[in-house]
């Protein structure tokens, strides 16, 4: 999970006042470009605005708050299980004071113009009062919970029927020899390490376990901070998958390297055949 990271003036960081959701933020995404990034794809493919925004495993919901960022006419919308990262995204990443916030989150909640709902992605959004989405994103490689062909193909018919007129369905993934290897990938950021343990990888099944674990100066660590259950999808499967689905054009999307040519730079443009580095990053960007 190479993302970039920003850095902040912070009291020193150890595992006893360390909040995971803050440390991984920083760490996994990027925000900013990430949605950068997706407003572009869908103006070029459509010669207008997205406006409505649909996260799908959207945990803290960091990508649907800097969409809503973008204009007062931009809206979102978050799908995820967990109520515990939904919380706390609710309160730092759009603000809710403690006082405005429920004590059981429901199925569905409001907060300005996002609306985040605790419920399967699969399930059928057709009855929400939401407007449909011109772009759906599943980012971080969340989808590869669903392990089975069959469980692929449903989740990807079920976001194409949810698009609007024109919308996009877009997954990011990444691959390369490196993605394969049981390997660990330690990083130094500001005040802490942050750990990618690809802890188990089982070629038969395509079985992948993954953990992210961060390290701090004072010697303590949060191992196991988030673990991952995943299948390791190739690029060729899932977009067979996305055309079986019934979108009518899949474009790849590969990132760029850096000056040392060892690492990404952040830049995605679109390309047929990739680079075949030890490992790489991709987009699909699915028409409807
Ligand atoms: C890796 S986190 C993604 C966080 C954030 N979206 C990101 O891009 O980094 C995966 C999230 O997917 C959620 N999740 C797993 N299976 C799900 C499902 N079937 N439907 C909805 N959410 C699911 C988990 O609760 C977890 O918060």
């Amino acid at each position: 999970m190479p993302r970039s990271s920003h850095r902040s003036k912070r009291p020193r960081l150890s595992a006893a006042n360390a909040d995971k959701y803050v440390l991984y933020q920083e760490a996994v995404q990027s925000a900013d470009l990430d949605t950068a990034f997706l407003a572009r794809v869908y103006r070029q493919a459509r010669g207008r605005e997205a406006w409505h925004f649909r996260e799908d495993f959207c945990g803290t919901g960091l990508l649907s708050s800097h969409w809503i960022a973008r204009s007062p006419r931009h809206t979102a919308e978050g799908f995820d299980l967990d109520p515990e990262p939904v919380r706390w995204g609710l309160e730092h990443n759009f603000r809710l004071d403690p006082g405005q916030m429920p004590k059981r989150i429901g199925n569905r909640f409001t907060a300005g113009r996002y609306t985040v709902h605790l419920q399967d992605v699969r399930a059928d959004s057709s009855k929400a009062r939401s407007p449909k989405p011109d772009l759906r994103v599943a980012q971080n490689f969340s989808y590869w919970v669903f392990k089975r062909r069959n469980e692929m193909l449903e989740y990807f018919q079920v976001a194409r029927a949810s698009l609007a007129a024109g919308g996009l369905f877009v997954i990011d993934l990444y691959g390369g020899p490196e993605a394969q290897e049981e390997r660990t990938e330690r990083r130094r950021l500001s005040g802490f390490n942050y750990v990618w343990d690809q802890h188990r990888y089982w070629p038969g099944t395509g079985d992948y376990q993954a953990h992210i674990h961060f390290e701090f100066r004072d010697g303590t660590k949060l191992s196991r901070a988030f673990s991952y259950d995943w299948r390791l999808w190739h690029l060729g499967e899932l977009e067979d998958l996305l055309y079986d689905a019934g979108f009518a054009r899949v474009d790849r999307y590969f990132e760029g390297s850096d000056a040392s040519g060892r690492g990404g730079n952040g830049i995605f443009r679109a390309g047929t055949r990739g680079d075949n580095c030890a490992s790489w990053l991709a987009y699909l960007v699915a028409l409807r």
